[in-house]
């Protein structure tokens, strides 16, 4: 009996014996594909985000080129094409601020265009969930490729990484321990070879998001960008997006309720950045479950963090992917996860995680030995934080953990430059310092900003933490006793707005407060004196500011939450 062939989405423009039919094949034809390639056959979507602005990412041409063998070996026929790329080191005043707008390009480029698939190419901080986000509202068959680690930072026969050392380092030459001239030798030994930040930043940890919640093959996480498996990673992601069509597997079967709560344990059990609350609470958005910022501090509570990397701990992405990577943290964790839960390779997690060895227990701890008992994002309340704030206690100094003291405010991101190395600042290691206006609206854009340099006559005493509160985030690479995403954010009326030098605040995470000793008059009349701050005129930071939801939500525009499919009813002629 002769099987029906499916009508793919493609044939929508390739499959019409029309006017249009003739336009969409013959400008496509000016490539040299020949006419059988567009006989109905899975069309896969590369969707890149090389750039050379983006460092992290320079090598995705490369990686594409491998795609495209697996989706030809497999019947298919790929189309790379490119989306706005978010460098997180060059892009002024913040990648953050443009998470959504790269998001927008990767929705309306993908339902646009003839693709029954798509892979996603992420590296970069912000390059994953805006790709992530803008699939999502699509909701093609999709697999996401990531582009890897860097190898390990090798400076003066010592491992040094990303981010965490630039940290570390630039508070050695503030306090006078390490010289300006090796501090420039150290720039080419931190990032020696292609690929992500190879500590667990942002960027790996976004990368053992997409694997925890089953959106790429196995082992997407943690192969070095240097190492040929990433490049057999990629042939294999290739081959497996046909099938994935052939089996009409879309996003939205893999990203259940379910997939999520096994990623928000994941973040826990590597020790992951906060940046992964943000941006999991606006894919979630996109793909319609709800998620909340109390699901991290209730699914993480119990989850102890096992990856001893920087910023929490000692090594690196290149050592934890020798010491099994992802599916290695996955199993010793099992027993909290949804191992149901089905995954881009047609297998359900706990299938792919049921045999992943640990060749090193050291760098991947066992359960019984972890590196932090209780790792979890906490989500602080109190009348500092109505709507939320984030603290990560692995990166935190235990003994501040429960700290009262003396604020000292800075308005402003230059207030606070201007005012942080003056000798006579009035701050001791017991005050908290407090930052303003550098939230999603206040920045705007929500700047990694947040884990404040500590001031010199502080650091000079040998003293490395202090509490630091503010409506910013953090690099993923960055530590510290550091509450962030204070919600609502001080542009927006929130009382972080309200704070003054001199009032008392306490910060308890076990208590999961965070509290201004201010009677609740005395904020009511400093409210009726504040004045919101200007907001951007023109262009898309003023459709930005105008629309952006807070931290807790996820920083999404309003009006992007949710889906549209892929459906487009009219053609273009
Ligand atoms: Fe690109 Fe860290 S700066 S991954």
């Amino acid at each position: 009996m002769e099987t029906k062939k499916p009508v793919r989405r493609s044939q929508a423009w390739f499959g019409k014996n029309d006017r249009d039919g003739f336009v969409h094949r013959s400008w496509i034809k000016n490539q040299g594909y020949p006419h059988d390639l567009l006989d109905g056959r899975p069309v896969i979507g590369i969707c890149n985000t090389w750039s050379e602005l983006t460092p992290c990412n320079g090598h995705f041409r490369e990686l594409a080129e491998f795609v495209k063998r697996g989706v030809y070996e497999a019947g298919g026929f790929p189309l790379e094409f490119p989306v706005m790329s978010l460098g997180e080191t060059q892009l002024r005043p913040t990648a953050m601020l443009f998470r959504n707008l790269a998001s927008m390009d990767v929705e309306e480029s993908i339902r646009g265009n003839p693709i029954d698939g798509v892979v996603l190419l992420m590296g970069c901080d912000k390059t994953t969930p805006s790709l992530m986000m803008g699939a999502a509202s699509c909701d093609l068959p999709t697999i996401g490729l990531s582009g890897g680690p860097m190898l390990n930072g090798k400076f003066r026969g010592q491992d040094i990484g990303s981010g965490t050392g630039v940290w570390k380092m630039s508070e050695m030459v503030r306090a006078g321990e390490m010289t300006p001239a090796d501090f420039t030798a150290a720039e080419s030994c931190m990032h020696r070879s292609k690929g992500s930040c190879m500590t667990m930043g942002t960027a790996s940890t976004m990368a053992s998001m997409v694997e925890s919640l089953g959106m790429s093959l196995p082992e997407n996480a943690a192969i070095p960008a240097a190492d040929t498996r990433r490049n057999r990673l990629a042939q294999l992601t290739g081959r497996r997006i046909v099938e994935m069509v052939k089996e009409d597997l879309r996003m939205s079967k893999i990203l259940t309720r379910a997939a999520f709560e096994n990623a928000v344990r994941t973040n826990a059990a590597i020790g992951g950045s906060t940046n992964a609350v943000v941006h999991l609470l606006a894919i979630a958005g996109r793909i319609g479950v709800d998620l909340k910022l109390a699901d991290f501090d209730r699914l993480g509570a119990e989850v102890p963090c096992l990856v001893d990397l920087q910023p929490s701990g000692r090594f690196l992405m290149e050592d934890f992917y020798y010491a099994g990577g992802l599916p290695a943290v996955l199993r010793e964790i099992s027993h909290l996860l949804h191992l149901d839960a089905p995954t881009a390779n047609g297998r359900t997690l706990g299938e792919n995680i049921a045999d992943a060895p640990c060749w090193n227990r050291e760098v991947i701890r066992p359960l019984d030995k972890p590196l932090l008992a209780d790792a979890g994002i906490g989500e602080q309340g109190g009348n500092l934080a109505p709507d939320g704030a984030v603290i990560k206690p692995s990166a935190a100094s235990p003994h501040l953990l429960k700290h009262r003291g003396r604020a000292v405010v800075f308005e402003t991101i230059e207030h606070f430059h201007a005012r942080i190395d003056d000798e006579a600042l009035d701050i001791d290691e017991n005050c908290v310092m407090v930052l303003k206006n550098c939230g999603p609206r206040g920045y705007p854009g929500m700047a990694e900003v947040g884990n404040m340099p500590l001031p010199p006559k502080v650091l000079r005493k040998g003293i490395t933490d202090m509490v630091r509160i503010s409506d910013a985030r953090m690099s993923g690479t960055a530590y510290g006793t550091v509450v962030l995403h204070t919600s609502p954010e001080a542009a927006a009326g929130g009382p972080l707005a309200l704070v003054r030098d001199g009032d008392i605040i306490e910060l308890d995470v076990p208590a999961r407060s965070l509290t201004i000793e201010v009677s609740d008059e005395e904020l009511a009349r400093r409210r009726a004196e504040w004045t919101p701050p200007a907001r951007p005129e023109r262009g898309w930071a003023k459709l930005y500011v105008d629309h952006v939801q807070q931290a807790h939500l996820g920083a999404d525009l309003d009006f992007l939450v949710g889906s549209s499919g892929a459906a487009v009813p009219r053609d273009s002629h």
